[in-house]
């Protein structure tokens, strides 16, 4: 369905990357924006924009509650809930350590969890709605040496397939987004003991030639033709179909890459 001008949509993670390319380009269809993040004062990112900005910890459930008790009392409900903020962590899974996966499963997984649990009943109540939530491909397709990131990832495309379901009859949507490696700040959050994984992570995001803008395009446009899962890019698109349908090829690149990765240690 067709994004309209004067619909209202909810950002998490927004202040950066993705969630500010969204905020942006929905703000350009003339969507009221409220844009959330972290921190506690408006950031200079959203300078010039016209969108609200309110804090919201997506691990706090007091600041769901009250970026929830906001919508309803100046919207009176919502369109869009783009449950976004993310982090990221990877490494041999002997380097990991038990505080960097509670961290991660609290803002990747939870985070989303409690954005949907939140909001679901004001959409069921109102008949309508778009919850899009932000995986990406390694939610579909899981290469080595990211267990706890790809865990997290495969949650959120799994909530957001049951949520898509259970919430059909009530007219809420669900999708998910599934972007491989693109250009933000992410590589900053970047936990892990294992530094080699850690620089190509950051490698990957900050030479990746595609940009957060194309990444958010992409999301809004198949949103609107009411595509569940979305791929943004190329590489995506191709790993996810190679694990769907070439499945030996797939687990032959897999493990070629970790015998390289091996070979380096
Ligand atoms: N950049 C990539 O290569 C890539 C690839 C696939 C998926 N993703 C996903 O895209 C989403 C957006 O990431 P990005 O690449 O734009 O990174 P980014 O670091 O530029 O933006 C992430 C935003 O989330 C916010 N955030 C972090 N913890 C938060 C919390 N507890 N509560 C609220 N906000 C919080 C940060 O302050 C930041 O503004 C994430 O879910 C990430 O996992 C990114």
């Amino acid at each position: 369905m067709q994004i309209t001008s004067g619909s209202r949509a909810l950002v998490t993670g927004g202040a950066s990357g993705l969630g500010l390319a969204l905020v942006r380009q929905l703000r350009d269809k003339g969507v009221r924006v409220l844009a959330t993040d972290v921190h506690q004062e408006r950031p200079d990112s959203l300078d010039g924009l016209d969108v609200e900005y309110r804090r919201l910890d997506v691990t706090s459930d007091v600041d769901w509650q009250t970026a929830h008790d906001w919508v309803v009392e100046t919207w009176g409900g919502l369109d869009y809930l783009f449950n976004n903020a993310g982090v990221a962590a990877g490494g041999r899974i002997e380097l990991t350590e038990m505080d960097q996966w509670q961290w991660i499963v609290d803002i990747n997984l939870l985070g989303v969890a409690r954005g949907c649990r939140q909001f679901t009943p004001m959409m069921k109540e109102a008949g309508s709605g778009h919850i899009v939530n932000t995986a990406s491909a390694a939610g579909l397709v899981h290469p080595p040496r990211m267990t706890e990131y790809v865990a997290v990832k495969a949650g959120v495309v799994a909530l957001s397939e049951s949520l898509s379901y259970e919430l059909d009859p009530f007219g809420v949507k669900v999708s998910v987004i599934c972007p491989t490696f693109f250009k933000t700040n992410l590589a900053e959050s970047l936990r892990g003991k294992d530094e080699s994984s850690r620089q190509l992570a950051a490698k990957l995001i900050d030479r990746s030639k595609v940009t957060a803008d194309d990444i958010a395009a992409a999301t809004l446009r198949k949103m609107e033709k009411g595509v569940h899962v979305i791929t943004t890019d190329r590489n995506g698109t191709i790993a996810y179909a190679a694990k769907r349908w070439l499945r030996p090829l797939y687990t032959r690149e897999m493990l070629k890459a970790a015998a390289k990765m091996a070979k380096k240690d």
